[in-house]
């Protein structure tokens, strides 16, 4: 099966590029990812998919005076590989209204916190500051207003009284691994249907159940 032509910017670690790589891996899933670009040639990401012989491009946007000039230089390229959706993984710039307007419902995100709750950076000790019992991630569609646009998945989870940023940040980061290719599958399968600011997904199971976080009989 060839797949939705995917981009998978990226700025470091890689790691949720890495759980799309192996998702792509299986020739049954209905994505496959085109490119990976990154606007730092030290991203560590970019030898996974050097390692998985995908195709890299690395723009630094120190070489561009404005960053509407970075932006279309990107969808050039990208438009060139006829690129049908942009999963920003760990891309750490903000994107002009130009390029998120000529990219509208072409481009999915993932942010480590239930949205619209914690926007930003530093979430995960926000979230704690908080003092929120749950916490998450959530793939969403991207829209100029910085970490808005419909809601395709969510993951939820507790957060702990002992938590530190680095144990919820790896907590949220396991879950995210599964989040973003099922949100792909779920996109590259039309079963995803915009309508206002909601995703509108079809033919899905939901949970049952609520969670409760401490236990009720803890
Ligand atoms: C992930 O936790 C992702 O959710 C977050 O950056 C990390 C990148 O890790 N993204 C944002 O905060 C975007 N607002 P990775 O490079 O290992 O995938």
């Amino acid at each position: 099966m060839a797949g939705l032509r995917l981009c998978v910017p990226i700025s470091g670690r890689g790691s949720n590029l890495g759980a799309l790589i192996a998702a792509c891996a299986d020739p049954q899933f209905p994505a496959r990812i085109e490119l990976v670009i990154s606007n730092k040639a030290s991203a560590a990401g970019l030898a996974l998919a050097e390692r998985a012989g995908i195709p890299t491009r690395v723009f630094d946007h120190r070489a561009y005076s404005k960053r509407s000039d970075f932006d279309r230089e990107m969808t050039r390229v990208m438009e060139d590989m006829q690129i049908e959706l942009i999963c920003l993984a760990g891309f750490m710039r903000l994107l002009s209204d130009e390029f998120c307007d000529h990219w509208r419902d072409r481009m999915i995100n993932i942010h480590p916190s239930l949205l619209p709750s914690f926007k930003g950076l530093d979430v995960q000790q926000a979230a704690i500051d908080a003092g929120v019992r749950f916490s998450g991630c959530t793939v969403h569609y991207v829209r100029k207003e910085m970490d808005t646009g419909p809601i395709v998945v969510q993951a939820a989870v507790p957060v702990r009284t002992a938590d530190t940023a680095e144990t919820l940040a790896q907590r949220i980061l396991v879950e995210e691994h599964k989040i973003y290719p099922q949100a792909v599958r779920l996109i590259a399968e039309g079963q995803v249907h915009i309508r206002g600011e909601r995703a509108i997904l079809i033919d899905h199971k939901m949970p049952a159940n609520a969670l409760i976080n401490p236990l009720p009989n803890g």
